[in-house]
This record gives structure tokens, C-alpha cells and sequence, in this order.
């Protein structure tokens, strides 16, 4: 079978060069260009696209090699080809792509791999040559200066573009960098020195915290650093670099801010950096509102510290450059040289920082043309070691206690419903639990724009996003298909009305009972905003008898709005934490996403899972601030909160992972809200809650659920008798573990199983006839966007074959054709995490 199919695939294959070959013309290697303006009248360009890189989880690196001499210098019986590179241009945004690394090799990892995740880049002889990021300009190099690639002495036979994607993406991405290049033998040589630090914290909540990076520049002979360029993650406030002399005298090199497109800018007078000379980068962070500890990573939760100089040297110096990264302080007396201001911030610039956001259409960004391109991040991120304690965020002082380890029992998963990532759950007054999920779209980088307008407008979700089902987990009813966009919180109030909000539609919906359709919708249809008629990505909504309600507004506006029984404001509280500088702690009253609301009326109290400042805070009705649950056990993020009046009144809550760190789990937590004391911890049996979302209670049946984004399922706990007897206050967990979810499936699922020996070979092979249609229309596609058939019309058939047998032998290249609308592409994705909180950063 495995033949076969192979067999098909390679006629497949090449039916495509045929058809693509007759249909397409060689687009990516360019000498005809229109404008040559301060460029060699030869120059011809290269496309290096990332060859498809199908990122699946946060923070991938992926890399797409090219050969110099045939792809960049299209000399393909020319091994020792050799030209200089004059000038970049990024075929990137900043949304997909958060930096670009371009460097050059010696050799590859393993020949003909065009595509790979890489921590390493080259096989052998790595060597930066270009970096971008933020949307940074085009950069040309100065008249008479190229980088030399190809040849017998420069190394580079190889370029290797390295991008690293922040989030999962919903299709394979073809970033990359358009090279311009001559064959003209340059005067001068251009090339990169970096400067770079790493295994140091930065401390929480700090408004001024130096890293920094020093070595002795120890060449044979003086460059000329003529480009500079800072790279830092959302933290970094100023970069600055200098040289110092042997007699303790320095210059600046250039001094930049991070949150600007990361672009070389230029040296501003020309000087030289000669052998004996200190060089030394200063990294200055300001942590205000970040309540934890921040390392140097490769994460984007993680901060950098990268100061690159492009220099340039006589050519004829060439052979003799040397060490070109510095790494860590190994020269830190040299700080006592450069002047004070070197951490001062520069002034605010709103056209680079918008153009840093994304918004650089019409924007007069450069004066100068080599201030171009951007930038990067650091090489191979050396891996940090240090230890890190636990995030001090929970200070103790509210006596919190930790009684004992029991108190839920899991009982089991409501599983074989199709469900997508589950938003909001609920449960009404006769234990019927509602799931508000969101069925095949996910919240990911792509969703929104940088001023919080949902993208995809015309892509309602298809099935039905509520489903209703029973405590023995039949499903009563289902409804809500074409109407939402992204589900998040649902409530049901003590007269059955179903509330909902979509952050995607930025409203409020009230379903009334044994209804479908809303009877009441708040805010304004995808319009963003922070009035009475408007929510940006509203969270929850908590119901009071009396109907009077309350919605936590949201992932970008910090309050908690509180409405009459007939939908009309009544007031509002809640500032932003993060606006809040020069407090050690985020201050009561103050949100980091305030996330979920449980409302306790018979306590007159409203608490809020304030998410991203991981604590519960709990207020009157009217707002006051009555007290505050964050014990370290919650970590830095609080997802959800439930009450649930029993036992003298109890709140579910769950947190949520953090990245990169494993100082607290994943799991749940019955806490006492007289007190705020924790009572129990509990989580999935053998495992933990990866990514939860939601939690209920049905006080009735004394069950907890827990909803998570991913996977996507719903967890079902049965509270131990001590919970839930109000006589009886120590905890005791005597429930029996009892599977009461059958296969229940909202649809029947069509299981394709075309492997096998005998008859299945047949049905396998007519199976395989279609399949052909979708992989050629497939491959064309791919391979046409990569590049692959760049130069068709002379292909040599060396590297034809090598590259089809590339696809057949790669399990890799397999998996890509054929699984993008499976699984895959959603496990893992964490919507609620990294994106959110950068929109809370850059917010409008
Ligand atoms: C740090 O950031 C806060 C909040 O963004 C700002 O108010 C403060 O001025 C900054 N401090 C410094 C020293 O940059
Ligand atoms: C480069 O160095 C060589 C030898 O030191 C010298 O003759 C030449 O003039 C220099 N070229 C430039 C462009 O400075
Ligand atoms: C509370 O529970 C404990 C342990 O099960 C039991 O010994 C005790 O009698 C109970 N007290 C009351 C008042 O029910």
C-alpha cells in the first residue's frame, strides 16, 4: 500500500513541475528591476521564502535553506560563484513573523533539507548577516559596501533564513527576505558583531533594570560600525551601545528603543573600532505592572538583550576578522566609561512606534535609505540555568492556609461531544450543564487586528456553539450555529435566561428561556470600545435575582460594568494594574484582565478572577473593595471562578499554565470566601489541567466542571460529602468514582481507515484517486509559493531528483500535505495567552 501510494505521489509530483512549468514564470530570481536607484546597475534580487513553515505552537523556530551560487547567484554549474548582497528587503509582517534572522553557512545541517524546526541553523560556520523585526524598512547598505557571499574564502555557500513565530499560525507561512545582490567586487565588506546577554533575571515591577554585555574587541585590524540595531522583547525601554578607547574615552555607537522597528539605524559620525577598544551594550528594562520575574529566553515571555553593529572593513582584511558575538559582561569595567544617560529613554516617537505596531502604510519613517531593516533575536538563545524562584506575587497577607490536598474527586471527562475550545460554562438551577464553545475557530495572532476589530467577520461558526446536556451528560439541546465568533462567557441566571458574550462581536447576549435567540444584546456589533455601548472583548456576566447584572469588560478595558434589569448602565469600577507605576504590587481595584465573575448573593459580594495579575478579587455590590485571594499556589494567572453556597460559601477557581516556567501546576482550588483560605486543591487524576478556562459548580449534585481550551474537553468532579454538608467542616472525601458520561456525539464522525492488506488495498487505492487531485492542486501551490520551481525551465536534474525524494523520504513533508484541518493545528493553541496579552500591552 505504502508503494502505492508513493508511486502515485511521485507522478503526482511531477505532473505539478509540468503544469507549473507551463503555467508559472520564474518569479523569484529577479535581474530585470524597474528601480536601481544607489544600487549597482547589475543588481539582480532573490527571493528566500520560508519554504512553508507550519508553526503549531507558541514560539517555533523555523528554518529554509539556500544554496549561493545556483538559487541567490543562479550559477548553478558554478560552486565558487561568488557576490555581495547590497541591500534587504523583509516579505514579513510583524503579526506573523516576529523576527527574521538571516545568516549565512558553511555547510547545511544535512543536505537538500529545506525546511526545518531549527534551534541550529548551519551545519557548519554560522555567521549573521541580516536581522529584522517590527516591520522594520528595507535596508540598504552604503555605496561601496556589500556582504560577500559564495566564493572559496567568505564561508557563506549557504544562506539560512531562521524565523521565529510567537504563535501558531492557521496556515504554512512563506515569509522571508528579498536579497539584492551584484556580482561587482565591492571595496568594502559589511559585516555583523553582536553583543548579547542572557542568564540574568529581571526582577518584577522595576522601573529601571540594567543587563549588561562587554568584551574586548580583540581583531587584527579596525572596523567601521556604520549600522546599529537593538533587539529586546516587550520590557525593554533603551538599548545603548559604546566603544571605549584605552584611554577610558567613549563613543556611542547608537542608542535605541526596542518597542521601535527593530531596523539597522545609522552610526551617526564615522568612527573606527581598532583592536584594544572596549565595546560594551547596555539593556535597560522597566518591569512596571509586570507582577513576575523575567528571564532571558527565547520565548516572547521571556526578554532579550541584543545590541548588533554592521560594520564595515577593507575588503582586503577579509580573512582576517575574528570572533564576531560577545557574550555576557567579561569586560564590565568598562561601565564606569560611559556616560550616565546611557539608560534614559529616548523621546517618544509615535510614528515608529505605530510603524513598530504595524500601521506603516504612508508613514515618513526614514530619512536616511541605510536605515533600514531590522531585526532579530538572538542566535542560537543560549539556554538559561538559573533557578528561578517561585513568582512573589502572593504576599501572604491574607492568611491564606493550605488545609488539605482532597476535597474533589474527578469523575469523568464529558467526552465524544465534538466541541471546539470551550469558552464560557454554566449550569442552571436543575443541574443541566450549558457549554459555550467555538466549534472550529480559534483565538490566535490572526484574530484581530492591533486596534481589537476581529478579522474574519464573515465567518460565523457553523455548529452549534451551545449545547445543553444533563447531569448524566445526554445532551438536551443544542443551538447557536452561524451567529458567534469567538464564545467566552456564559451564565445562566435562577430564571434559566442564557447570557453569553463574544469577544469577537465585542457584546452581550441574553438568550430567554426555552428561546434561541437573544431578547436582549449589549455593545456594538465588532466595534471595540469603552462606553456605555460599547465592550472590548467582554469576559463574563454574573445575574443577580433581581436582574440587575454585571459584565468584566475585558481583555482590553479594566472594569466591571454594572447594569439594570433592562440593560441600562448603572455604573462602573476598576482601573487598569498596568497603568498603575511605582507600586511593588497591583493594587485593589486595579485589573490585569479581569476575567470571570462570581457573583455570591447571599454574601452581597461580586469576586473577579483578575487573570493576568493571578488573584481573585472580591468586592460589594457596588463595587468596594472588600479583599483579595492571590496565595502564591495560583501562580501568575488566574483563569476562573465559581461560587457555590454551600458549606458556608466556597469558590471554585481554576489557574492557568505559565509558560516557560514550572513553579506552580495547573489545577483547581476550593477556596473559602469568608476568608479567603484555601481549602483543597484538586486536579485530573494521574495528570494535570492543561489549559482550563472555565469552571462551574451544580451545588445541587455537588459537581464541579472544568472546561479547557485545550484540549478541548470538559472535566467533571464530584465534591467530597465535607463540601457540601453544612454541618460539617472538616474535609472528607467519601464520594464514589462513577462513570456517568456515555458516548454522546452530537454528530457522527467518519473514520477514513485506508491502510490494510487484501480488499482495503483496493478501496485504499480509490481512495488514493482524489487524494492525487488534492495533493498535485496541493503541491503546485506549496512548491509554487516556496520557490521549489524557481528555475524550472533549467532545472537541473540533480537536484529535481534529490528534492522529490526529499518528499517522498520525509515523514515531515508528508504530514504537511495532508494535515491541515486536522488536530494538530488546534492542539496547543493558547488563546487565551500570549496574544492576550500582548493586545493588553499595545491596546488602542
Ligand atoms: C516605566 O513604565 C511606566 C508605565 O509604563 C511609566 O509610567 C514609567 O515612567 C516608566 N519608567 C521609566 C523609568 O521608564
Ligand atoms: C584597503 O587596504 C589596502 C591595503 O592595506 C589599501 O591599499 C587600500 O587602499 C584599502 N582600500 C580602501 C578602499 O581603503
Ligand atoms: C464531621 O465529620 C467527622 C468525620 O467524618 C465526623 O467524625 C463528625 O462526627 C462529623 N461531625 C458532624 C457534626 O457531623
Amino acid at each position: 500500500m505504502a508503494d502505492v501510494q508513493r508511486c502515485i505521489l511521485v507522478v503526482a509530483i511531477v505532473l505539478c513541475e509540468i503544469l507549473y512549468c507551463v503555467l508559472s514564470e520564474d518569479s523569484v530570481r529577479n535581474c530585470n528591476i524597474a528601480d536601481k536607484t544607489g544600487l549597482p546597475d547589475d543588481v539582480c534580487t532573490y527571493e528566500l521564502r520560508m519554504k512553508g513553515a507550519h508553526p503549531t505552537e507558541n514560539d517555533q523556530y523555523f528554518c529554509s535553506g539556500y544554496d549561493v551560487s545556483s538559487d541567490i547567484l543562479g550559477e548553478d554549474n558554478n560552486p565558487f560563484a561568488e557576490g555581495y548582497i547590497v541591500k534587504y528587503e523583509a516579505l514579513a509582517d510583524a503579526n506573523t513573523a516576529h523576527h527574521i534572522l538571516v545568516f549565512g553557512c558553511e555547510s547545511l545541517r544535512s543536505e537538500g533539507n529545506n525546511i526545518w524546526k531549527c534551534g541550529q541553523v548551519c551545519g557548519h560556520g554560522e555567521q549573521i548577516v541580516f536581522a529584522w523585526a517590527k516591520n522594520a524598512p528595507p535596508l540598504t547598505l552604503p555605496n561601496g559596501v556589500g556582504q560577500h557571499i559564495g566564493g572559496r574564502t567568505t564561508k557563506i555557500n549557504h544562506i539560512v533564513i531562521q524565523i521565529h513565530y510567537v504563535n501558531p499560525l492557521p496556515a504554512p507561512d512563506f515569509s522571508g527576505i528579498r536579497l539584492y545582490t551584484t556580482r561587482r567586487r565591492q571595496p568594502y565588506i559589511s559585516g555583523i558583531y553582536l553583543l548579547l546577554s542572557y542568564g540574568v533575571t529581571i526582577p518584577a515591577n522595576t522601573p529601571k533594570f540594567h543587563v549588561d554585555s562587554s568584551c574586548v574587541f580583540n581583531w587584527a585590524d579596525s572596523i567601521v560600525p556604520f549600522g546599529y540595531r537593538t533587539h529586546a522583547h516587550t520590557l525593554g525601554s533603551v538599548i545603548s551601545g559604546y566603544k571605549v578607547n584605552r584611554g577610558g574615552e567613549s563613543t556611542l555607537i547608537g542608542k535605541g528603543n526596542p518597542q521601535w522597528p527593530q531596523a539597522f539605524y545609522p552610526v551617526k559620525e564615522r568612527f573606527e573600532i581598532r583592536p584594544g577598544d572596549l565595546l560594551a551594550a547596555r539593556c535597560t528594562y522597566n518591569s512596571t505592572g509586570r507582577f513576575r520575574e523575567t528571564e532571558i529566553g527565547s520565548t516572547s515571555n521571556d526578554e532579550m538583550c541584543n545590541f548588533y553593529i554592521m560594520y564595515y572593513m577593507n575588503s582586503t582584511m577579509e580573512l582576517r576578522k575574528g570572533e564576531d558575538t560577545c557574550y555576557r559582561n567579561k569586560a564590565p569595567q568598562v561601565f564606569q566609561f560611559i556616560p550616565a544617560d546611557s539608560d534614559e529613554p529616548l523621546p517618544s516617537n509615535p510614528d515608529l512606534e505605530q510603524m513598530a505596531h504595524g500601521h506603516h502604510h504612508g508613514m515618513g519613517v526614514h530619512s536616511h535609505n541605510n536605515e533600514a531593516t531590522t531585526t532579530g533575536q538572538l542566535i542560537d538563545e543560549p539556554k538559561v540555568d538559573v533557578e528561578k524562584p517561585l513568582v512573589d506575587i502572593g504576599d501572604n497577607n491574607n492568611g491564606l492556609n493550605l488545609k488539605s490536598e482532597l476535597g474533589l474527586k474527578y469523575i469523568s471527562s464529558v467526552k465524544n461531544i465534538e466541541i471546539g475550545q470551550v469558552g464560557g460554562l454554566a449550569v442552571s438551577g436543575h443541574g443541566d450543564l450549558h457549554i459555550f464553545h467555538r466549534g472550529s475557530n480559534i483565538w490566535d495572532a490572526w484574530s484581530f487586528t492591533n486596534d481589537n476589530v476581529y478579522r474574519n467577520q464573515d465567518k460565523p461558526i457553523e455548529v452549534d456553539t451551545v449545547i445543553v446536556l444533563n447531569k448524566n451528560g445526554d445532551i438536551l439541546k443544542h443551538f447557536g450555529k452561524n451567529r458567534f465568533f469567538l464564545p467566552h462567557g456564559l451564565t445562566v441566571d435562577s430564571k434559566d435566561n442564557i447570557w453569553l458574550t463574544d469577544v469577537g462581536l465585542h457584546q452581550v447576549f441574553r438568550i430567554p428561556k426555552g428561546s434561541v435567540t437573544p431578547d436582549m444584546t449589549l455593545g456594538t456589533r465588532f466595534e471595540p470600545g469603552d462606553d456605555k455601548f460599547h465592550f472590548c472583548k467582554p469576559s463574563d456576566i454574573a445575574v443577580m435575582s433581581t436582574g440587575e447584572f454585571y459584565v468584566s469588560d475585558g481583555y482590553c478595558n479594566s472594569r466591571i460594568v454594572k447594569f439594570d434589569k433592562n440593560g441600562y448602565y448603572i455604573k462602573q469600577w476598576g482601573t487598569s494594574s498596568v497603568q498603575q507605576p511605582g507600586h511593588l504590587f497591583p493594587q485593589p481595584g486595579t485589573f490585569n484582565l479581569p476575567h470571570s465573575l462570581a457573583l455570591a448573593e447571599d454574601k452581597q459580594m461580586i469576586c473577579v478572577a483578575d487573570r493576568e495579575n493571578g488573584r481573585i478579587q472580591c468586592f460589594d455590590l457596588e463595587g468596594n473593595f472588600i479583599r483579595q485571594i492571590h496565595p502564591k499556589l495560583f501562580g501568575a494567572a488566574l483563569y476562573a471562578v465559581e461560587y457555590c453556597p454551600n458549606h458556608g460559601g466556597i469558590l471554585f477557581a481554576v489557574n492557568g499554565p505559565i509558560y516557560g516556567k514550572d513553579s506552580v501546576d495547573t489545577q483547581g482550588f476550593t477556596v473559602d470566601i469568608n476568608n479567603g483560605d484555601i481549602v483543597s486543591m484538586w486536579n485530573i487524576p494521574g495528570s494535570t489541567l492543561s489549559h482550563p478556562h472555565d469552571v462551574t459548580v451544580d451545588s445541587t449534585n455537588h459537581i464541579v466542571y472544568v472546561g479547557e481550551l485545550n484540549p478541548r474537553k470538559v472535566w467533571k468532579f464530584q465534591m467530597s460529602q465535607a463540601l457540601y454538608s453544612t454541618a460539617n467542616s472538616s474535609v472528607v472525601s467519601t464520594t464514589q468514582v462513577t462513570e456517568v458520561t456515555k458516548g454522546v456525539s452530537l454528530e457522527t464522525k467518519t473514520e477514513v481507515e485506508s491502510e490494510g492488506i487484501g480488499p482495503s488495498v483496493i478501496i485504499g487505492t480509490m481512495l488514493v484517486v482524489p487524494v492525487v487531485l488534492l495533493i498535485i492542486i496541493t503541491v503546485t501551490v506549496r512548491l509554487y509559493k516556496s520557490g521549489y520551481f524557481r528555475n524550472c525551465g533549467r532545472m537541473s536534474s540533480k537536484r529535481s531528483v534529490f528534492s522529490l525524494g526529499n518528499f517522498l523520504h520525509s515523514h515531515r513533508g508528508f504530514d504537511r500535505l495532508s494535515t491541515e484541518d486536522d488536530d494538530h493545528d488546534f492542539e496547543n493553541v493558547l488563546d487565551d495567552s500570549d496574544n492576550e496579552e500582548f493586545n493588553i500591552t499595545r491596546k488602542a
